[in-house]
This record gives C-alpha cells, structure tokens and sequence, in this order.
C-alpha cells in the first residue's frame, strides 16, 4: 500500500513538473486548470490518503479485517485512477465527479473504521478522532459546490471559500492530526504509558477550527475577524508545543539505537508545523496583506506543509516500518528533494519580497522552479529505486 502511495507521489510531482514547464514554453493542447486538478487530487488522494491508509492497516487491522481494508483499498485506488485520467481530459466532469465522490464515499467508511477501532491505543484515540473529524468536516467544502453552481453562486465569495474550506481542513486537520495519533500510538507500542495529551488537542483543534478564516483574509475582513484568525495560529502553537512536550521524552534513547534519520525528519516536521503557525499568525497582520494575497505566498505555503511536514513525518514513519530503508542513497535522494524543496521556496518568494526590499527583479524564475521541480522528482525516484532494489526487515523506531 505505501508503495503504490509512493508511485501516486511521483506520477503528481510528474504532473507539478508539466505544469511548470508551462511557464518555460508552454503547450498549447495543455488546458492547465485542468492538470492542475490531476496534480492535486493525485497528491492529496493517490499520495497522503494512501499513505495514511497503509500506516493505518499496519498499526490498526486486526485479522480478518485485513481483508475488508485491502478490499477498500482497492476501491479507492479506482477512483484514485479515474480521477488520474479523467481531471486533464474533462476537468470537473461526469466522470470525475463520479470518481471523487466514490472516493469520498471510500473515505468516510475509512474514517467510521478508524473512530470505531479498539486496536488504537487510548492515549492515540482522541487525536484519531479528531483527524477523522477534520476529514469527514472537509468534505463539506466539494459537497456545496454543486448546489452553490445550481443556485448560480458560482460567482459569490462562497464558492472559492467552499474549495478553501476543503483545503484547509485536509491539510491542517487531517494531514496534521492523522500523523500525531500514529507517533501517539507508535509511543503507546514501546511501552509508554501516558495519558491522551487533551489540553494540547483542545488546543490544536480550536486552532484548527479558527484558522479557516485565514482563508477567508483576501476578503478584507472586519478586525474581529483577523483577531479570531491570529488566536487560532496562537492556539495551534500552544498546542504544538504541548504536543511535542508529551512526545519528546519518549523519542529520547531512540538516536542510540538507529532510528536517527528518522528523529530528524520528525523535528524537521514540527519545525515545519511551528513556522507554519508562526505564518499564519503573520497573515492575520493588514500590513503584510500583499504578501499574503499574492498566488505565489499561497502555493508556498501549501507546498510547505505538504512537503516539509506531510513528507518528512511518512517518510519516518516508512523507515520505522523497513518500507524505505536507510543508507547513502536514500539520503541522497532525500537531500536532492529537499534541495529542490529549498530552491522552489526561494524561487516564488523572491518575486514577492524583492519589490518590498528594492531588490532586483530574479531572471529566469521559471527556469529555476522548474529545475527544482526536477529536483524533487530525482530524489524521490531515487528513494523508490533504492527500495525497490532491497527487500527490507521492520525494525523498532520512534
Ligand atoms: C514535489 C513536487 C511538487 C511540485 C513540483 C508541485 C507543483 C505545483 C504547481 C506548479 C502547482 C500550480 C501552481 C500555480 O498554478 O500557481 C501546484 C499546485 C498544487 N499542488 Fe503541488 N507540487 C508538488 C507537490 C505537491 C504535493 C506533495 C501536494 C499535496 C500533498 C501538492 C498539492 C497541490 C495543490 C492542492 C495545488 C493547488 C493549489 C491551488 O490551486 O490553490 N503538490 N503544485
């Protein structure tokens, strides 16, 4: 399951590379809307659900239950297909609909799994249940869009709201939580025996809930409505902080028995999810309203979750299980990524900051994303080859 996970993360980074190189010199049979939706709904369904999905039957799938799981991960790898092939045809269509909502439907028996499974350890249950939570709340979002259409408010405010409300709750909720319950577990599995960590989940949830209206800033709201926003950044970074303060004890030990790469891919994400807090709490500010509003900043700071949280904390969790196993070239290709990681970053904020600061416009900015888009697929296709080359034993991690 992680690998065919794996291979839905390298066909939408394929397709990240395509859009960029619409920049570069562009098709004209290209129709970049809709790519863009295949690039989006392969990384979001193909890679991150899938992946969570194979993290979930290895620690959660007692016998027969096993069946039923890999029964539904099938179906979902049909939608998952139909969608992959469908969005660059028809874009939003019959059939993608169609596909997107089996997934959906796919996706709910998952979460009603996930709440109802007495294999989740306690101290993990409350942080499961509020990812699943944040994913059946998501599907609110895609689910309004085609009444909002039928009421002809394809043109009102609501409607890009609607799609920010989907987003958000993915990849602030679920992304976040779903990996937290599972280093929840992971700890409950070596033995400790700590409580749910509640405060820190009151804490990450409240965040979570308030800072949707991060996504509803270009809209200039009244003041009361940013100070909503800046408290949910706060409260998520107390909750990080509490989250990291229940968690880190039990990782310690762990650097002395090999899991050392995986450690520092853990605190690469939560270094990640702090400034993540830390750049939402900046949004809530008027004066940086450019920035903030700028198509750019937003594609960096989605890519900057997806990427340096979501990645780093599967890919750790995969070197604990032996599904990615640890030497020199698996950290070369990890490094190569990230160095594609860094320079794409670098890449779209220069053009946003440099008129602030006066500096001198950045020639060829396409070039370099693309380059750095090469980059990322390199190293990730570099990894798979690597373990697809080794068969590789499980060994204890964090
Ligand atoms: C690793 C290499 C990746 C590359 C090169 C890449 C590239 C791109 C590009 C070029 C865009 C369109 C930007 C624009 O039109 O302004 C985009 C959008 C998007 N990407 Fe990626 N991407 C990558 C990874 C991912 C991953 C891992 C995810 C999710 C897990 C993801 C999710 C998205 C989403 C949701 C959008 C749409 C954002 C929006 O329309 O607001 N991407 N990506």
């Amino acid at each position: 399951m992680f690998a065919v996970a794996w291979v839905f993360l390298l066909a939408s980074v394929v397709l990240g590379v395509l859009l960029r190189w619409q920049a570069v010199q562009p098709w004209a049979w290209f129709d970049y809307p809709n790519w863009l939706h295949a690039h989006s709904h392969a990384a979001f369904l193909g890679w991150v659900f899938n992946a969570f999905f194979a993290l979930a039957v290895r620690e959660w799938a007692q016998g027969a239950q096993r069946r039923f799981y890999w029964t539904l991960f099938a179906v979902l790898q049909v939608a998952n297909l139909g969608m992959l092939a469908g969005f660059p045809v028809q874009g939003y269509g019959a059939a993608t609909i169609a596909f997107s909502t089996l997934h959906m439907a796919g996706g709910a028996v998952f979460g009603v799994f996930l709440w109802r499974s007495r294999a989740v350890p306690p101290s993990a249950r409350a942080c499961l249940r509020l990812a699943v939570v944040c994913m059946l709340v998501s599907g609110i979002g895609p689910l309004a869009l085609g009444p909002m259409a039928a009421l002809g408010l394809r043109d009102s405010a609501l409607y890009p709201l609607s799609v920010y409300w989907y987003l958000h709750f993915q990849y602030n909720g679920w992304f976040i939580l779903f990996p937290a319950a599972v280093i929840l577990a992971r700890a409950a599995d070596r033995g400790d025996r700590s409580e749910s960590p509640t405060v820190a989940l009151v804490l990450l949830g409240t965040g979570i809930f308030l800072t949707f209206l991060v996504s509803a800033l270009w809209l200039d709201p009244p003041g009361w409505v940013r100070g909503l926003a800046l408290a949910g950044a706060l409260s998520q970074l107390a909750g990080g902080v509490l989250f990291l303060a229940a968690v880190v004890p039990v990782w310690s030990g762990r650097t002395a028995t090999g899991g050392r790469l995986e450690v520092r891919l853990l605190w690469v994400a939560f270094s990640a999810f702090f400034a993540k807090a830390v750049f939402q709490a900046l949004a809530c500010l008027p004066a940086l309203s450019a920035v903030v509003d700028h198509r750019f900043t937003a594609i960096t700071f989605l890519h900057w979750v997806f990427l340096l949280v979501v990645l780093p904390a599967l890919v750790a969790a995969a070197l604990s299980y032996g599904w990615i196993r640890d030497g020199t070239r698996t950290r070369l290709g990890l490094a190569l990524a990230a160095a594609g990681i860094i320079l794409t970053k670098a890449g779209l904020l220069y053009p946003v900051l440099a008129p602030a600061v006066g500096a001198p416009p950045l020639p060829a900015v396409s070039q370099i994303l693309l380059a750095a888009a090469g980059m990322q697929l390199a190293g990730l296709v570099f990894v798979a080859i690597r373990c697809a080359a080794q068969r590789v034993e499980p060994r204890q991690g964090v």
